[in-house]
């Protein structure tokens, strides 16, 4: 556990950087289709993109100016093999192309009002959430075992397609959770046809980190290309093949790059392309604690701080749930009262 504090302040820079990219990530979001549609400038307009690059690139999933206007200067150089000089002049020029510079509070408003909130199907949850899981942002779910938070990924995968009849919802699954079954009543709970419901969420299951990593790499292929609308990405869980992979204090700085690369790309996903992230998280006992909660989430600060909402889920009095609220950039701190039924969450008063 002490290995994990040490590793935070090491961790701190990448954190930040992170937290930077989902910003500038969020304030450039809806500008794309339309200043593409716009301008028609493509990867190849670029300073110092040939074709043989521009095909790298297109491979490696960089297909329009948002991706390289987001994209760190490290990972071009990785991807394409170019010098950091050239990747700082296309990074620039890909976010001119985006007119990524300061805009009105009146402009970031109106963007606001693209974000789409998907019900739980409990109002005390979704009041507490500010009307639903947002859209446009990650939302950080973490909980000991039972405490509902697979139950939360499944209500929220209906509940999104219920809102919408074109939309599709993506589910990383890397414990083997997901089930159909559980969709089927779910969706005979919330008034929709199952069949219509379990045919617009497409499952995959991620075999370790790596995979997993690839997966979620692979949402925004499944947009630009196969143009699906997808209004929700789970990942559940997010941290669990980390934990398992990476065990003992020599590995906890790769676990931890490989956490932040993987929370970029989720960051990214939900920012271009206006899709509520869902990822769960479990806890750890923290045994020198004396004093508060005696849990942690895993993953530290660099899954916290790249999660744009942050939910503690735990057991409560007769099969209750309780989700605390803790961390919300327009929301007050609060708690709700859940249970967990056969055809959805209801409210407890
Ligand atoms: N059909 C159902 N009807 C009522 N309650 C259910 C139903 N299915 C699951 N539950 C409740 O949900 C609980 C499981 O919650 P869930 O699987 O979401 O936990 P979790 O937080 O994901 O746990 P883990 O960390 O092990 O993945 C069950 O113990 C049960 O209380
Ligand atoms: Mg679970």
């Amino acid at each position: 556990m002490s290995n994990e504090k040490e590793m935070i302040v090491d961790i701190v820079m990448d954190h930040e950087t992170i937290k930077e990219t989902t910003k500038s990530n969020k304030k450039s979001k809806e500008e794309q289709p339309k200043e593409l549609k716009m301008e028609k400038i493509t990867i190849q307009d670029l300073p110092g993109v040939g074709a043989a690059t521009a095909e790298k690139l297109e491979s490696a999933g960089y297909r329009d100016m948002m991706s390289i206007a987001v994209a760190t200067i490290g990972e071009l150089v990785e991807t394409a093999g170019m010098s950091e000089a050239v990747a700082r002049k296309m990074i620039n020029a890909a976010r001119d192309s985006m007119k990524m510079g300061f805009e009105s509070g009146m402009d970031i408003l109106k963007k606001r009002e693209l974000v789409h909130k998907i019900s739980t199907g409990a109002a005390s949850f979704d009041t507490l959430m500010g009307g639903g899981f947002e859209t446009n942002a990650i939302t950080e779910c973490f909980g000991e075992f039972g405490s509902g938070k697979t139950q939360v990924g499944h209500i929220l995968a209906v509940n999104a397609l219920k809102e919408d009849s074109e939309a599709y919802a993506v589910y990383l699954d890397t414990e083997n959770t997901f089930r159909p079954e559980r969709i089927i009543q779910l969706a005979e709970g919330a008034g929709v046809n199952p069949e219509n419901i379990l045919s617009r969420i497409m499952v995959a299951r991620a075999y370790n980190s790596d995979h997993q990593m690839l997966l979620a790499e692979k949402v925004d292929g499944l947009v630009t290309e196969q143009q699906k609308k997808i209004r929700l990405v789970v990942v559940d869980s997010l941290t669990s093949h980390f934990r398992a992979e990476f065990i003992g204090r020599g590995t906890l700085a790769e676990r931890q790059q490989k956490l932040n690369r993987h929370m970029h790309t989720l960051a990214k996903i939900a920012s271009s392309h206006n899709i509520c992230v869902y990822v769960t998280n479990q806890v750890m006992a923290k045994p020198d604690q004396f004093f508060g909660d005696p849990t942690a989430s895993i993953g530290g600060h660099i899954v916290a701080h790249a999660s744009t909402f942050r939910i503690y889920l735990r057991k409560g009095k007769k099969g209750s749930r309780v989700a605390k609220l803790i961390d919300a950039p327009n929301l007050a701190d609060g708690e709700c009262c859940f249970e967990v039924q056969q055809g959805g969450l209801i409210d407890i008063n």
